[in-house]
């Protein structure tokens, strides 16, 4: 676990029932070495209660602007020496009224009076949490591009079953995701990447067998979507080549959009002269329909013979041609022999790592947010990164990538 000792964190916690999570939340941050600090709304108190979050943390939770006159402890002037000791502000969950509020500099409540004292240059994570519906309501986007421009980090929610039953886009991430995201705020980040321009293909191909039917697969991008959000915040230049996803475009990553094998192979070409590194993640189709048919096909005969021809490997037409300096990275989704398919695949399409994922294995692959990867390198040496969420593997992945960079620039010495 990443080291956070001496490192103070004002937590706020408004009244969403995600605020069930942030008792382990604080776990983490305290296990981490960071001191913390809850600062809570009223109806946060009904979520989660304060004595909880105050065992937890070792310091009483406020809720309270005005001191216990009876508490000798307590200050009238404690949110301001509170602004002065974070070294950064996170709240988690966020609601509509709470993000309100401190989109609009109110200050009638302990949350959003330690908000305002924040001093301008610490980390403050916004982490949204609610209905679909609201989330995406214009007067809660409007706030959200307040906060972003007041200098906040908004943390997007996640899609998933919400407490309303109904599924949309509003989950809070799970704390040791947070976390994270707390912890790549509070540490400094080094510009690996600066100067170099990343190719990313995320995302399922579609091809198509008439005007409203495709062939398709399960990838959801999010593997691709982390990479290139990872890359540009290591300071490279990024091109994301995806197929069609909800997913939001990562700061700073220039998307472009396709839908087949072919179109994806077009766009990412384009870049072939240029690229210093290219990460192949989408799921791209082995085949397409040989014919596409204009119109809506009838289900007039029992069966349908479809005939399907290769599609372009756009991972090997790159290998191909690939300069010196130039670093590529593939991606391996195995089912049986997978290590040597693997090590098969990195040979036939000239790239320097294979980045393998089994298929089965729970919290790998396909839709979720973790994934375990095994590394295979061109000298054969073989790394099994632990299992992680897709953003932490991608790191991991850049850090490798960096030592060919590292070696490729000694050697050209
Ligand atoms: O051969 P296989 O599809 O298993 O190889 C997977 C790797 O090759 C992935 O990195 C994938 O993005 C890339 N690939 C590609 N173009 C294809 C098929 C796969 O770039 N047509």
């Amino acid at each position: 676990m990443t080291d956070l000792s001496g490192k103070h964190i004002l937590l706020g916690v408004s009244g969403g029932i995600a605020a069930y999570k942030i008792p382990n939340l604080v776990r983490l941050f305290k296990k981490s070495g960071a001191e913390v600090q809850v600062v809570m709304t009223q109806s946060a108190a009904q979520f989660v209660s304060p004595l909880t979050l105050a065992t937890l943390s070792g310091r009483s939770a406020l809720t309270e602007i005005f001191p216990d006159a009876t508490n000798t402890q307590s200050a009238w002037t404690t949110h301001i020496h509170l602004g002065e000791w974070a070294d950064c502000f996170v709240l988690a969950p966020a609601t509509a009224s709470t993000i309100a509020k401190l989109a609009n500099g109110y200050s009638d409540d302990m949350l959003s009076v330690c908000f305002l004292t924040m001093r301008p240059n610490k980390p403050k994570l916004i982490f949204p949490s609610m209905d679909g519906e609201m989330f995406d309501a214009p007067a809660v986007q409007r706030n959200l591009k307040t906060l972003e421009q007041d200098g906040c980090v908004i943390v997007e929610p996640e899609i998933g079953e919400l407490a309303s039953g109904l599924i949309g886009k509003g989950r809070l991430p799970e704390p040791e995701k947070i976390f994270e995201r707390v912890v790549e705020a509070l540490l400094p980040k080094e510009k690996t990447l600066a100067g170099k321009q990343v190719v990313v293909t995320a995302g399922a191909t579609r091809e198509k067998i008439d005007s409203v039917r495709f062939i398709s697969n399960y990838s959801s991008g999010k593997m691709g979507f982390a990479l290139a959000a990872v890359a540009a915040e290591l300071g490279a230049e990024v091109i994301l080549i995806t197929g069609k996803t909800h997913l939001q475009t990562p700061p700073n990553v220039h998307r472009i959009e396709v839908e087949s094998a072919e179109e994806m192979f077009r766009e990412t070409q384009r870049y072939f002269p240029t690229l210093d590194l290219f990460v192949a993640a989408a799921a791209v189709a082995d085949y397409r329909p040989a014919e596409v048919y204009a119109g809506k096909l009838k289900k007039s005969s029992e069966s349908l013979p479809l005939h399907l021809v290769k599609n372009p490997d756009i991972l090997l037409e790159f290998g191909k041609q690939k300069k010196p300096h130039q670093v590529s990275i593939g991606f391996a989704l195995e089912i049986q022999d997978a290590l040597e398919n693997a090590k098969a695949k990195l040979v036939l399409k000239n790239c320097d790592i294979i980045a393998l994922n089994l298929a089965q294995e729970a919290g790998a692959g396909f839709e979720v947010d973790t994934n375990r990867l095994t590394l295979i390198f061109r000298d054969g040496t073989i790394e099994q990164l632990p299992l992680q969420t897709k953003r932490a593997a991608a790191k991991m992945i850049f850090k490798k990538a960096n030592f060919f960079f590292q070696k490729s620039s000694l050697t050209s010495l």
